[in-house]
């Protein structure tokens, strides 16, 4: 099969169409033809050998795929053969991807490969942030940074849903004029002046509940700044560097919380379950929209990692697998 393969970290040319050898279902895992296969911010991260760098080369990226079931391994249902699924998964910037049978969900039928394929890994971490980290609640207020992003546009469009007043940061117009699209009560310019100033203006000076915060460096001071008294942050990302080590000391003022979510984390099943059910029944009935942002081949996943990088994306980035 041909697939994205890197044999050293580096800018997006080391992305290389190659061929290699077909993947094999072992026991419980099925094998998909990937007719789309979801790009993410953390693949732009792991190429350049910021995360997961460890890994051996050469090494084939990808998490996550939406396609159809073409053979079973040992033990596998063979009712899963033909059926069109969105799984999490590794190696899935090729045109077959194997995955655990208990990874698949099946894509409702009027739901596209290319939206499938931004389902799972920022629908759940949005889920996540929103319910299991978040904990939030009609009448609260949460701040959601990179607003525009594929996880951001769910992130609002989930708290949106739970009855929060929600407020975001992006970097140009045309982005925030997106997240308003999506639900957004607010959006701000990082460019317009200061974040926290502004959050607390419109929150008639008491700031918000949660700040879900996946940039880091840059944005790090201001998220602590928003927070109303008793207020959470949570730090999901990196995307302008490593934020500054916390300073426990500061938080006592405002009694805050700082707090890390990782979608590898083990979760409980039952929780996992929960939430791609949710995310899934969402989809079906309309409530959630996935913004496919941009759709490139499979043999363009260079050029889409520089889209990413460089901020010139909005919603799901994907490789479409011909
Ligand atoms: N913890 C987890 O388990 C988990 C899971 C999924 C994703 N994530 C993290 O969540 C974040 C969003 O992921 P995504 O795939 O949905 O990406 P994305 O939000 O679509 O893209 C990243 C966005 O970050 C913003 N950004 C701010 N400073 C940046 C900088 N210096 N360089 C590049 N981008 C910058 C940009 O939006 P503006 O131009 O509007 O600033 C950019 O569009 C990433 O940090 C990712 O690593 C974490």
């Amino acid at each position: 099969m041909k697939a994205i393969r890197y044999h050293e970290v580096g800018g997006p040319e080391v992305l290389r169409l190659e061929e290699v050898p077909d993947p094999v279902p072992g026991p419980g895992e099925v094998r998909i033809r990937v007719r789309a296969a979801g790009v993410n911010f953390a693949d732009t991260e792991r190429r350049r050998g910021l995360y997961d760098a460890q890994a051996p080369l050469p090494r084939i990226l990808g998490s996550e795929a939406a396609g159809v079931v073409e053979s079973v391994g040992p033990g596998v249902d063979a009712s899963w053969l033909g059926r069109r699924v969105v799984a999490l998964t590794v190696r899935s910037y090729a045109e077959l991807a194997t995955a655990r049978e208990e990874a698949l969900l099946v894509l409702p039928e009027r739901v596209s490969f290319e939206e499938g394929a931004g389902l799972l890994v920022q629908g759940l971490t949005a889920w996540h942030l929103v319910h299991t980290m978040g904990r939030l609640s009609a009448g609260q207020s949460v701040l959601i940074h990179a607003a525009a992003g594929g996880v951001g546009l769910l992130a609002i469009q989930l708290a949106k849903a739970a009855g929060a007043r929600v407020l975001g940061t992006v970097s140009t117009e045309s982005k925030a004029r997106l997240a308003r699209e999506h639900g957004a009560d607010e959006v701000l310019l990082y460019s317009e002046g200061d974040v926290a100033e502004r959050v607390r203006a419109l929150t008639g000076g008491r700031g918000v509940e949660l700040v879900l915060d996946s940039v880091g460096a840059s944005t790090w001071k201001s998220s602590l700044e928003s927070l109303a008294p008793f207020g959470h942050l949570v730090s999901y990302g990196n995307a302008s560097g490593q934020p500054p080590p916390v300073d426990v000391e500061s938080l006592f003022e405002k009694s805050l919380k700082v707090s890390a979510y990782w979608l590898h984390t083990i979760h409980p099943p039952e929780l996992q379950r929960q939430a791609r059910e949710a995310l899934r029944a969402e989809l079906v009935e309309g409530r959630l929209r996935m913004q496919v942002g941009l759709v490139l081949d499979l043999a363009q996943a260079a050029e889409a990692h520089r889209q990413l990088e460089g901020r010139n994306t909005v919603g799901k980035v994907v490789l479409r697998v011909p």
